[in-house]
């Protein structure tokens, strides 16, 4: 339990849940933070699915400016090590993860949405990469993840100008998912995430690991991935409780065990 990000877990689900106000800056502190969440989750039996939550007013306002201005480039060579250890270590958690998102999500705060599988925002959030405004780029992750959701030429178009964008556009780009009143922000994503934490666990780690690893590889690669990952389902116990429940019951009625 770190003193500005704590793992809750309840029902199978863990929220990684920031908690640094103002605005949830992201100093180094909060990184190594989330990492250690990360991590928990990664590891924990009790933890299914994952959202990350900012809490009602601010999902993150991004890195701490404050703490930025004063370093060099050699204090950065060394920091910008851990900027992209948390955000992999977030992003490969091996379980379903949502990002619900209130209020600003800039820059870091962004990239850290961008490492959940999904993101949920309230109307009147707002989302951008305005890290040019202070003379740099994104840097963790942002500019390869977010290229990745929204495609090259968009996602140059709001890192070269900076801009905010409320989320019905974010929706319509692509970089959320959905969008839903701003007070029900978190209740949608439990809601979603309490879906699958009653889903075949192993299917579901195989799944994110062939569409996310997959996705990086040439298509015979991607095919070969998916191969293997596709026949090592079948040594779980969930997909002999998948199969049996079809055949005696119909679809979507099965019981699975996560095992
Ligand atoms: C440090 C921050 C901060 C940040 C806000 N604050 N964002 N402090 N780092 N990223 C502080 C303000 O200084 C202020 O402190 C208080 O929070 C409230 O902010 P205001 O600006 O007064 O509030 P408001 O007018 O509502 O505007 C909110 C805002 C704006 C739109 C979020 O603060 C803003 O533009 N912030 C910077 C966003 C940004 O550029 N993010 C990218 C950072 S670079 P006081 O003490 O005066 O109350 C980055 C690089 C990626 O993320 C690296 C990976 C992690």
């Amino acid at each position: 339990m770190g003193e500005f990000v704590r793992l809750e877990v309840a029902d199978g689900i863990g929220t990684i849940r920031l908690d640094r106000p103002k605005m949830n800056a992201l100093n180094l502190q909060v990184q190594n933070e989330i990492e250690e969440c990360a991590r928990e989750a990664t590891v924990r039996d009790d933890v299914a699915a994952v959202i990350v939550y900012g809490g009602e007013r601010v999902f993150a306002a991004g890195a701490d400016i404050k703490e930025m201005q004063t370093m060099s480039y050699t204090d950065m060579a060394v920091a910008v090590e851990g900027l992209h250890s948390f955000t992999t270590t977030l992003a490969r958690i091996p379980k379903p993860s949502v990002a619900a998102i209130t209020g600003y999500a800039l820059g870091g705060g962004c990239e850290l949405a961008m490492c959940c599988d999904f993101r949920i925002a309230g109307e009147s959030a707002q989302l951008g990469q305005p890290e040019i405004l202070l003379g740099i780029i994104p840097g963790a992750g942002g500019t390869q993840r977010l290229t990745r959701l929204v495609g090259p030429a968009k996602a140059k178009e709001l890192i070269f100008s900076g801009r905010f964008i409320k989320a019905d556009e974010a929706l319509a780009i692509g970089l959320v998912d959905r969008v839903v009143p701003d007070a029900e922000v978190y209740a949608a994503a439990r809601d979603w995430m309490a879906q699958l934490v009653k889903g075949p666990r192993f299917a579901l780690k195989a799944a994110k690991e062939a569409v996310d690893r997959g996705g990086e590889l040439d298509l015979d690669s991607g095919l070969a991935l998916e191969k293997s990952l596709f026949a090592a389902l079948f040594a779980t116990h969930d997909r002999l409780v998948g199969m049996e429940s079809f055949v005696a019951n119909g679809p979507g009625k099965a019981h699975f065990e996560g095992r």
